[in-house]
């Protein structure tokens, strides 16, 4: 294994951290920087990157004093890094939900979060007040010529790629209703089919849920024009967070959860918390196929999984009469007590994140799981060229313990072949986010690129950006921002054209 570290002096045993160094990543960020060149504190900028990386994640957390209960009920901020001939210009601005403006003028909060943040005034204050604040906080894509800040329940918010500025919620030309559900995890597909596209879905849920399987165009002259559009009801209730996608399939994966929506409507909790693990694997899959591939037209299909949740997959491929795919299984759903503060969290009391493989064969509709590695992990990718194929190479943010549940302080990169890792840790006083790999433009093997992460930095009470070699992990650059950056959720790179 080989072992960088940013800080090499701690003598703390390996897996120690302060929990007050990571949770003091949970700040407001008080300032927007415009053109702001970024001092490179180590190492050098790769002068062959070139384009722009966007983040996205909760900037503001705190209003007069109340705090938000869960990070996740943050508004969406975005931080966009362009890189042009070894130089890195910053930029970051609070998207302008209707939530946001309208919080900023009265300074307290005004609206209820799906993770469990109330207005003042108790559950009489917030009883039957069911509106969904669209937060636009979990992800960044381009799509066309416009910048979509993603949040899954509700339609996307559209900004200037340059300036960030906010031009409002976005209905991608008439695609999609007033409020749809678009998902925060759409996957860019390489080309399986000729062009590449990206795939996407919303899902709406109740006794039943229905998923709107989209895929855009994302080349040429039709650049963001949807081109296929199917709708598939499936019985239960569903969460679907991400899902994963094969030149032929749409893979979803039912978590075997309930959702008993009292408490959300009596004022006592946020809708997410209201979700709760059902024992005895009700899991299921759920394989739509793709309208491009060789089932094109089929019906879905429907295979028992096993227990366990699920918010993120790895990837997913076929082989033969089977469908790969990789996900980070948790024991149960993770979530925050309504009585609990989410900083003094106990990391021992909520499981942790385990990669698993699991072989869905499609010729007796069974599944059979295995575990890859159960050192606590989350945010896996392949190389994007890869995506929907058979990758041997994987990039991941973990804990440096092996065993057990801790903070994500490591990123790691795992051989899915023979298992073998590699691995660049910020620990003990440093957090990571996702990683985001990006592959070289000419290259020729698949873990030849750069892996960026945003660093939260205990030491110096703010946030580094890292970029490190995706071959061994070795470090490139460390960029220092010129404010903190709460700990984020997720983004994306794209090439100059
Ligand atoms: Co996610």
């Amino acid at each position: 294994m080989t072992q960088f570290a940013l800080n090499t002096s701690s003598k703390k045993a390996p897996g120690h951290f302060d929990r007050a160094d990571w949770a003091g990543a949970y700040c407001n960020v008080e300032h927007e920087f415009n053109d702001f060149p970024l001092e490179v504190s180590k190492g050098k900028v790769p002068k062959d990157l070139t384009g722009t990386l966007y983040r996205n994640g909760p900037g503001r957390l705190e209003r007069s004093g109340q705090w938000v209960h869960h990070p996740f009920d943050g508004d969406g901020m975005i931080a966009s890094f362009n890189f042009s001939n070894g130089k890195v210009i910053f930029r970051n601005r609070f998207i302008r939900t209707k939530a946001w403006e309208e919080e900023e003028k009265a300074n307290r909060f005004l609206y209820r979060g799906v993770f469990g943040t109330q207005r003042a005034g108790g559950a009489i204050a917030n009883a039957f007040d069911l509106r969904l604040k669209n937060i636009a906080n979990t992800n960044v894509i381009k799509l066309g010529n416009q910048l979509l800040a993603l949040w899954e329940a509700a339609e996307p918010h559209a900004l200037d790629p340059e300036t960030l500025e906010t031009f409002g919620l976005s209905n991608l030309n008439g695609v999609l209703d007033p409020g749809e559900a678009f998902s925060a995890h759409p996957k860019f597909d390489p080309g399986h089919h000729g062009n590449p596209c990206l795939v996407t879905f919303g899902v709406k849920t109740g006794v039943k849920s229905t998923i709107r399987l989209m895929e855009f165009a994302t080349d040429g002259p039709n650049s963001g024009d949807l081109i296929h559009d199917r709708k598939e009801s499936l019985p239960g209730f569903a969460f679907l967070h991400d899902f994963a996608i094969t030149p032929n399939w749409a893979i979803f994966l039912q978590n075997a959860i309930s959702f008993n929506p009292l408490p959300f409507i009596l004022g006592q909790k946020g809708a997410a918390q209201c979700l709760s693990s059902q024992k005895q694997g009700k899991a299921k899959f759920w394989l739509i196929p793709r309208q491009q591939g060789i089932f094109s037209g089929q019906s879905p299909k429907t295979i028992e999984a096993s227990d366990g949740f699920v918010f993120h997959h790895l990837n997913a491929w076929e082989k033969e009469e089977e469908i790969i795919v990789e996900s980070i299984y948790y024991k149960d759903f993770p979530s925050i007590k309504p009585n609990e503060n989410f900083k003094d969290i106990d990391f021992d009391s909520i499981p942790e994140g385990v990669l698993k493989r699991c072989h869905i064969n499609l010729s007796n509709n069974t599944s059979s799981t295995t575990t890859l590695s159960d050192q606590c992990c989350e945010f896996a990718m392949v190389n994007p060229r890869l995506q929907g194929l058979s990758a041997r190479h994987s990039w991941m943010a973990t804990s440096t313990r092996e065993k057990g549940n801790a903070p994500l302080q490591a990123i790691k990169k795992l051989d899915l072949f023979n298992g073998k890792t590699c691995i660049w840790s910020a620990a003990p006083r440093g957090f990571v986010s996702e990683p985001l790999m990006v592959p070289k433009t000419n290259s020729t093997s698949e873990d030849e690129g750069w892996v960026f992460v945003l660093v939260w930095n205990a030491a110096r009470s703010g946030t580094d950006l890292v970029i490190l070699q995706a071959n061994d992990l070795s470090e490139e650059a460390v960029l220092e921002l010129p404010t903190p950056i709460p700990h984020g959720l997720h983004g994306s790179w794209f090439p100059q054209q």
